[in-house]
């Protein structure tokens, strides 16, 4: 079937925009979707083109470059005054003419704006001017951008297949001249580590959490049993707290205990910290037995699509001794891709997935097919516009 035309999309541009002025979930996000198809359908090739390998390259370039000379800080400090291209040069060391070029680029780009004489911030990089942002531009230039380029000519040596699960001959391995698996380069590469840590937490900034949208009250808190555990939530695979923290502080007062697990350091890390929190933080290895027998509910935040089908199966039958049947939730908050209309969150993530670790995200069905085989099912699966993990509630089958 042929792309909806440039009319059709115009009628959903009309339409999205009420919902965006009523403020409705999800209009933001559908608005920029009709945009990208809107660029598609209106685009003729060389456009396309010029976009694709000339402007946008050239952008992300221009950026990193910026977190480098502090670019965006400089015009944040500016404020409405702006900086004229002398002023910028000055306070940036890139020389007037050069640096005047490279910020036009940005302002033909939206990203930045110029009148009066001067370059000005704009909201977005402003927003990007934030250490989390900087970071998360050096990450992905500096680490995943290379795995990408390097796409063609791996695959073409490899002839088209798949890389090897938990292999250290990957896109990723290849650009990088590295046979160490992405984590241990990131540990063993500074800054890496630190710019992928503020990637993390900059990737979800400004979405709804998974507890925004499941019906915690109505499948977690109504029901409780202290007399099967006394415990409300597990969240397995945690990292240092961030879900459990606020679900606590939204969910205040809670009718069980919360417990966060995982590896040894990253807990020793969080109990270094000292800061009284709202959870109890345990040492667990997923691929051993659940400790924590009875919970109302287990959650797995973006656990399993880090690992190939057999491993996930083998975290599942970890968990599933502990679970009371007809009682206990385990909770997958994980990205579901659609095979009709994919998303581009979901596929530019498996994107990420395919040139560093060789998983995958995973569809429905193939959901389905892994908590089958470790002997659950699927209860429901919750979505939210604009958001691009769902939660998949599931039981002891
Ligand atoms: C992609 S992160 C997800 C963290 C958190 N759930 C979130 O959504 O932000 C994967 C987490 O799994 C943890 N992990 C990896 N292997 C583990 C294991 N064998 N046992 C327990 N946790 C593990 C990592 O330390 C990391 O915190």
């Amino acid at each position: 079937m042929a792309n909806p035309s440039a009319s059709a999309i115009l009628d959903g541009i009309a339409s999205a925009r009420t919902a965006f002025e009523n403020n409705e979930a999800g209009s933001r996000e559908a608005l920029i979707d009709h945009s990208r198809a809107l660029i598609a359908a209106l685009e003729i090739p060389s456009e396309f083109v010029q976009r694709t390998f000339w402007a946008e390259p050239a952008q992300s370039a221009i950026i990193r470059l910026a977190v480098d000379v502090k670019l965006f800080q400089h015009l944040q400090e500016a404020a409405d005054a702006g900086l004229t291209p002398i002023a910028l040069s000055q306070k940036t060391g890139v020389d007037a003419v050069l640096l005047s070029r490279l910020a036009r680029h940005l302002v033909a780009m939206n990203l930045l704006a110029f009148h009066d004489g001067a370059f000005h911030a704009t909201k977005l990089s402003n927003d990007l001017a934030a250490e989390n942002f900087q970071h998360s531009i050096s990450f992905c230039y500096d680490a995943a951008r290379p795995s990408f380029n390097g796409f063609p000519e791996y695959f073409k040596k490899t002839e088209y297949k798949s890389p090897t699960l938990g292999g250290t001959d990957g896109p990723f391995q290849e650009a990088h001249k590295t046979r160490l698996l992405f984590f241990d380069w990131l540990v063993a590469t500074p800054p890496h580590l630190q710019h992928f840590d503020s990637f993390m937490s900059a990737y979800r900034a400004g979405k709804a959490d998974w507890y925004d949208f499941y019906p915690v009250t109505e499948r977690m808190i109504t029901g409780f049993d202290s007399s099967v555990s006394d415990v409300l939530l597990v969240d397995v695979g945690g990292g240092r707290g961030h879900d459990v923290a606020t679900f606590a502080a939204q969910y205040n007062p809670c009718p069980g205990r919360i417990i966060l697990q995982d590896r040894e350091p990253v807990i020793a890390s969080v109990l270094a910290n000292n800061v009284e929190q709202p959870f109890e933080a345990q040492a667990h290895n997923f691929f051993t037995p659940q400790p924590v027998k009875g919970a109302r509910a287990y959650s797995l935040h973006s656990i399993l699509h880090d690992w190939g089908d057999d491993d996930g199966v083998k975290i599942l039958e970890n968990l599933v001794p502990a679970l009371e049947k007809g009682y206990s939730r385990v909770l997958l908050n994980e990205i579901v891709v659609s095979e009709e209309k994919p998303t581009l969150a979901a596929t530019s993530m498996d994107m990420m997935m395919l040139a560093h670790f060789a998983v995958r995200e995973r569809t429905e069905a193939e959901w389905r097919s892994i908590l089958e085989k470790a002997g659950l099912k699927v209860v429901n699966i919750y979505n939210y516009p604009g958001v691009a993990e769902s939660l998949i509630e599931a039981e002891l089958a």
